[in-house]
């Protein structure tokens, strides 16, 4: 029998002709993923596990896949640490984070079961946990589910992700939730000893519509002077953030923003490694047909690593990882270009679908400026990445993306304005599906491309009433 590495790379080797599959962004060798789970530095590893369907690429039976790496970079498979096979968890191992209890890794997660009462209801979600000796296997905990349910009162059956930190000698937990006016809401829990939980009350209640009607996905963490909560609220489809302070029950807000306004990234997990930085990873989801999804056998990606750190103003940058860098293989040059107003100017040389441009553009006397990437000779193909001085936002624009039909396109902006004098300076990185947008060290936006022409490889910088400055240009094929 081959191991279960060797059969994960012989798949990976299968499916590594598809165009369209990412080859430095991490994902699963086949079938579907969405959020990474339990992330955590130890012993020196990274740990990635991720929501995964080992059956079929599209949701469903509820597994923990797992990956190790020193790198963030390289990942290397092995076994699914939890599947979806006790009492308590049989419809699904939902999402949860690792914690290091004093050398010894638990996983927290979330078990879906059918309510056990006769004619059925909402399905039950509970929070259990489970134990590992070696990182590989995973043994579920006997006490499980270590909380049976949310709490009555609040008369929802919305009830899941937890994530857990220590303060002191007391473990805390936040849940996902709604709360009794159906609005989206994090619930606190505290323990001694990770096992025994007693509920706290609401660490977070959402206002209008910021927190949607459920909050999926909550990270709770202190950065710099502030505490950040980071979720996934249902309907909003989106990851948001808020930057305010704790006062060791209830979070109160003050900032508010968007993970990645691109509107391809959800579930996005945040953990403190031995260094010390807030590493963020985020699902970045298929924008095809489920049918092409499943013609090619997979579906989901994972975002580059992202570090997280606080602005004085409360909102949050995001930097690709320095590791990221260590990709870079051929290199080449170019600049300082003048832009003509009206005029896209073609990156000789500089074409790729794996590769990483580093541009500094000056918006001069531009209205709108930016990038064309994966554009076809004609340009009938071709993602926007454009600077808008009147709107003062930064879009990725995937309208003509593509002109296969099984694909949705669409524009995202994040809120951009240069101040007097300031360039943009710009990192994309492309690995066939997958548009990752850095901006002055502090915006991300990701979209999703699937170019039907092979040769919709092209790059060029463009410039709309009145021209721009290319100031430098650099670009490196992408390799792991
Ligand atoms: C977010 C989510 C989580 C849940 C998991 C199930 O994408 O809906 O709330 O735990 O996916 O796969």
């Amino acid at each position: 029998m081959p191991s279960f590495a060797q059969q994960a790379r012989a798949t990976r080797r299968r499916l590594a002709a598809d165009r369209h599959r990412p080859r430095v962004h991490f994902l699963p060798p086949q079938n579907w993923m969405n959020d990474p789970n339990g992330l955590i530095q130890f012993r020196g590893e990274y740990h990635m596990f991720y929501q995964h369907n080992p059956r079929a690429a599209w949701w469903g039976n509820m597994t923990w896949g797992h990956a190790v790496s020193r790198d963030l970079l390289h990942w290397t498979d092995l076994p699914h640490a939890l599947e979806p096979d006790a009492a308590c968890d049989d419809y699904g191992v939902w999402s949860g984070c690792a914690v290091n209890d004093d050398g010894r890794a638990v996983l927290v997660y979330t078990g879906v079961h059918p309510r056990y009462l006769p004619g059925g209801g909402p399905r039950v979600q509970c929070q259990c946990l489970a134990t590992t000796a070696d990182m590989v296997r995973f043994t579920k905990h006997p006490a499980n589910p270590v909380i049976a349910g949310p709490p009555p009162e609040l008369k929802t059956a919305n009830f899941r992700d937890p994530y857990v930190w220590r303060q002191g000698r007391t473990w805390h937990m936040a849940v996902g939730s709604s709360d009794r006016d159906r609005r989206g809401a994090v619930l606190l829990y505290t323990s001694r000893d990770l096992v025994g939980w007693r509920y706290r009350g609401p660490l977070f209640q959402g206002r209008g519509d910021e927190a949607g009607r459920i909050f999926e996905c909550p990270n709770f963490f202190q950065l710099g002077r502030k505490w950040v909560l980071i979720g996934s609220p249902i309907p909003l489809g989106r990851a948001v953030y808020f930057t305010g302070t704790f006062d060791g029950r209830r979070f109160t807000p003050e900032v508010r923003g968007e993970v990645d306004p691109g509107g391809s990234l959800y579930a996005p997990q945040a953990f403190l490694d031995a260094s010390g930085r807030r590493v963020l990873f985020g699902w970045l989801w298929e924008r095809r047909s489920r049918r092409a999804a499943s013609r090619a056998g997979w579906a989901g990606v994972m975002s580059l690593p992202r570090v997280l750190t606080l602005r004085p103003d409360g909102r949050l940058d995001f930097a690709p990882a320095a590791e990221v860098e260590q990709l870079r293989r051929r290199a080449a040059r170019m600049g300082p270009l003048e832009i003509p107003a009206g005029e896209a100017l073609l990156l000789r040389g500089m074409s790729g679908d794996c590769m990483e441009i580093a541009a500094e553009l000056a918006g001069g006397r531009a209205k709108r400026f930016g990038l064309k990437v994966r554009c076809s000779r004609r340009g009938t193909e071709q993602t926007l990445i454009v600077c808008d001085r009147g709107a003062g936002t930064l879009a990725i624009d995937t309208t003509r993306s593509s002109r296969s039909p099984a694909v949705q396109t669409g524009v995202g902006a994040a809120r951009l304005r240069l101040g007097r004098g300031e360039t943009l300076k710009l990192r994309v990185f492309l690995d066939a599906s997958v548009v990752e947008v850095f901006a002055n060290g502090h915006t991300c936006l990701t979209g999703r491309v699937y170019p039907a022409g092979k040769n919709s490889t092209g790059a060029a910088v463009f410039a709309d009433g009145g021209a721009a400055t290319a100031v430098s240009l650099e670009v490196w094929d992408l390799k792991l």
